[in-house]
């Protein structure tokens, strides 16, 4: 069987033009094409003084499509003809008669990727809430369209309305069944966090522009063996894993859905419980490619994605830590603000941390030791600083230190007792505290001895 092939077509408006330059959009909507098995065999950038409302471009384009459709419509199928905006269903139909082939816009390109790609029941629930609420906003679009032409302003119409409205029902139907099932996974994936709460298990989560990085990340910190390939949004289910940090300190590890820009809402809508792993997560990684030459339109597109989740850009800044992955491919140019006041772009070295995350390579392995130390240092950032002396019949209590605290500093006195020296979180302090009442902490010598400075000073030179 022969392959299927694609037109991808971008268009520009030249009274609105993007800060993406036109032809990296292209090359992506190409690649989006090729995510779903399509050979794009020809793309272009149209450039368009005016839209036109019903069939977007002017006749001369359509017929040039639709002689350039003809051409490569020999022994093969027709060309999909993919134009990478967002298409009315009017403009929709009117394009395909007359390039007389089919024509998707973008919505429904990353739809039909998303399709392809979910293989967990909870996936497919979702991607098929999402392709259903796009078919229905459509019937209503088009509804209102028979209804503008008409003059009327009722629901009672002819025999074409009543179909569309007996879809719409049906669809409806549709729509809460999978609402109802989703409910289920969602009930499930609740409790798993509940969980994680009582056992006091942070959960770090991954999010990035698709092809970022993400799994390969996931992978190699947790060393489980997710789908990690170079091809757009190859993990569509959210996977999550444990993984011990240097302190200790056991984390969940979450691997996300990759984002893109202008991600149909009715996907953000339908992978909202997905998502809302990220929204309950203590910490975000968010992933870059740095080697993107797209690298902040990516990025802003992720924030604003992460915004329309609920995550206000306070938030993010609080619970954000920046991964600039691929460090291995990537030369960086002093203009992303990440590397001081370099002139000339350059390869990246370790010495070159940015002030806002860390720079890795996934792929290498390099920068991975100061990424997990910097997610470490941030989980601690309101953790309490103690001494304890655990005498020998409690060794237990000191069992339980190592298990769930950062061990500092740890000596045996000459009558066996154990001096510890712990970071621990506030909720861990109040579980020892309950397990073991007649073991005070004694804050004032753990500070002495490790955070001296942030001591109130005392003494008759300070009176
Ligand atoms: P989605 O599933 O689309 O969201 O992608 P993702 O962000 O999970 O990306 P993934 O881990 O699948 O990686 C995409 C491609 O980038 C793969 O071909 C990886 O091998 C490659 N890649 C990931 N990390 C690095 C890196 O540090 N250096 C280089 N050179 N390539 C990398």
């Amino acid at each position: 069987m022969s392959t299927p092939i694609a037109f991808v077509i971008h268009p520009v408006l030249r009274y609105a033009p993007s800060s993406c330059p036109a032809d990296l959009m292209l090359e992506e909507a190409c690649l989006l094409a090729n995510a779903i098995g399509l050979e794009v065999v020809h793309s272009e950038v149209i450039a368009l003084a005016k839209l036109r409302a019903g069939s977007y471009f002017g006749k001369g384009v359509t017929e040039r499509l639709g002689d350039l459709a003809e051409d490569f419509t020999h022994d093969i199928d027709a060309p999909v003809v993919i134009i990478n905006t967002s298409l009315s269903p009017v403009q929709q139909r009117n394009l395909e008669t007359q390039i007389k082939a089919k024509v998707i816009d973008r919505t429904q390109l990353i739809l039909e990727i998303f399709g392809a790609r979910a293989h967990t029941h909870a996936g497919r629930l979702q991607v098929e809430l999402a392709a259903l609420s796009f078919q229905r906003s459509r019937l209503v679009r088009s509804w209102t369209h028979l209804e503008r032409q008409r003059g009327g302003g009722g629901f009672l119409g002819g025999p074409g309305e009543r179909q569309i409205e007996l879809d719409r029902r049906m669809l409806l139907d549709q729509v809460k069944q999978i609402k109802h099932e989703l409910n289920d996974v969602e009930r499930t994936r609740h409790l798993q966090r509940r969980n994680r709460l009582r056992s006091n298990t942070s959960t770090i989560a991954l999010v990035g522009y698709t092809n970022a990085g993400k799994s390969t990340l996931f992978n190699i910190l947790t060393g489980a063996n997710v789908l990690s390939k170079d091809m757009l949004f190859a993990t569509l289910d959210p996977t999550m894993r444990g993984m011990e940090l240097p302190s200790g300190r056991e984390i969940v590890l979450a691997d996300t859905v990759g984002f893109i820009s202008d991600l149909p809402t009715e996907l953000i809508e339908a992978f909202k419980s997905t998502l809302e792993e990220v929204i309950q997560a203590d910490i975000i990684l968010h992933v870059h490619d740095v080697s993107s030459p797209l690298l902040e339109e990516e990025a802003s597109d992720v924030r604003s994605v992460l915004e329309d989740i609920g995550l206000s850009l306070d938030i993010q800044k609080e619970r954000i830590i920046n991964v600039y992955n691929k460090a291995d491919i990537a030369a960086v140019t002093p203009d992303i603000d990440m590397f001081g006041s370099e002139s000339q772009p350059q390869m990246i070295t370790s010495d070159m941390q940015p002030s806002d995350g860390t720079v890795i390579s996934a792929l290498s392995g390099f920068g991975l030791d100061i990424l997990k130390q910097v997610i470490d240092d941030k989980l601690g950032e309101h953790d309490h600083l103690q001494s304890y002396s655990v005498p020998p019949q409690h060794a237990d209590a000191s069992a339980w230190l190592y298990q769930h605290a950062n061990v500092l500093h740890s000596e045996h006195d000459k009558d066996g007792n154990h001096q510890i020296t712990v970071k621990l979180s506030a909720a861990d302090e109040a579980r020892f505290k309950s397990s073991w009442p007649n073991l005070s902490s004694n804050d004032k010598e753990a500070l002495l001895l490790f955070e001296p400075d942030t001591l109130p000073l005392v003494g008759p030179e300070h009176e």
